[in-house]
């Protein structure tokens, strides 16, 4: 049990106030942020001792490289500075947007954001809060903002300022570290990344950004990453992972379910008998954005095992398959 004290300096974690999260990133304190994908744990991304802090409060290995959040496109190019045409046409078309572009790196990207890699990951976000919040930084000289997903390293993501407070909140509050509410997060699943360090895109993680808008920006058919040797957290096996554990139903396959059990499936699903509804989303955009809120419901409710329907179509059904896979997936972090 946590003491009444505790309590009200959690509480007292969550700001709206752009300027506050100015002055604590400015000050080598970490600040959480908003964003159209998911919430990130945002620190200076030339600061090594506040991105140290940054795994230190993930529990993240250091050896998995950081996305550079930063203003515009015009910005990114000062991280990016070989950046072939083809990814110059998407950037300036997806961004600000849930698209992160990994290439050559400039002075700009250290190691220590980069995990000794000679790429950078960089992400223009389209969040008006974080927009703001990189306006008023570069005034104080500040670039870029490092930002992995807002959570403790190989759990669910956060879609809200309250599911980073319920992840990280007593690091956050030890070290009087902020939590800059941005509301729920539009889309729920994180960006999609691309490699461009050659002549055609290289999709590391799919995303709310698919194969196919890629190819008619660019006009050149991506292909799926097969480099294991890629340092993408993402990537693993098992990632994205509630404490329940979590059975996919794909297609019309008759079940046997266990029972307590949490269900998750598009309203026009019937809730099986005995099973726990989660949530009931209309399509497969609003699955994606509820869906980390939902998992993270069924650890609430302490129940052992959450069964998830995968809509099958819709733009983002190819992420949340990517997603659900690893969440289902019986691995280092169950
Ligand atoms: O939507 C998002 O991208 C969110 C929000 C907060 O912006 N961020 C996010 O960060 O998902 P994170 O750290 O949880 O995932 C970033 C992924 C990791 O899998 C990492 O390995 C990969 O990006 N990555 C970063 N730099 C890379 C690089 N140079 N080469 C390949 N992959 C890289
Ligand atoms: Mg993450």
């Amino acid at each position: 049990m946590r003491s009444g004290g505790v309590n009200s300096k959690l509480s007292d974690l969550i700001t709206r106030d752009v300027t506050l999260a100015t002055a604590k990133i400015s000050s080598s304190h970490l600040c959480a942020i908003p964003t159209e994908t998911v919430y990130g744990l945002a620190a200076n991304a030339a600061d090594s001792s506040a991105v140290q802090r940054v795994f230190q409060a993930k529990g993240r290995p250091t050896d998995h490289p950081l996305i550079v959040h930063v203003q515009n496109l015009e910005i990114a190019k000062r991280w990016l500075p070989d950046l072939p045409e083809w990814s110059i046409a998407l950037a300036d078309h997806f961004w600000p947007g849930p698209l992160t572009i990994v290439g050559a790196r400039s002075h700009l990207a250290t190691d220590f954001v980069t995990a000794g890699q000679n790429t950078v990951a960089v992400r223009v976000p389209h969040h008006p809060v974080v927009q703001e919040l990189l306006r008023e930084l570069s005034c104080h000289g500040i670039l870029g903002l490092v930002a992995p997903s807002a959570n403790k390293f190989g759990h669910v993501s956060p879609t809200t300022a309250e599911h980073v407070r319920d992840d990280l909140g007593e690091y956050l509050s030890q070290h009087s570290d902020v939590i800059l509410d941005g509301g729920p997060c539009e889309v729920g699943l994180e960006s999609t990344i691309v490699l461009a360090t050659g002549d055609q895109p290289v999709i590391l993680r799919p995303g709310a950004i698919t194969s196919d808008d890629i190819y008619e920006v660019t006009g050149i058919t991506p292909s799926i990453n097969q480099d294991s040797a890629t340092k993408v957290s993402g990537n693993l096996a098992s990632h994205y992972s509630p404490r329940a554990r979590v059975e996919l139903i794909v297609g019309e396959n008759a079940m046997e379910y266990s029972s307590p059990a949490g269900f998750l499936a598009l309203s026009d699903s019937l809730t099986p008998i005995d099973l726990v509804r989660l949530a009931s989303p209309k399509n497969t955009e609003e699955f994606a954005t509820i869906l980390y809120a939902a998992l993270r419901e069924g650890d609430r409710l302490n129940l052992p095992v959450i069964y998830v329907k995968v809509p099958s179509e819709g733009k983002l059904s190819t992420a949340l398959l990517d997603r659900l896979g690893r969440a289902a997936h019986q691995g280092d972090f169950h």
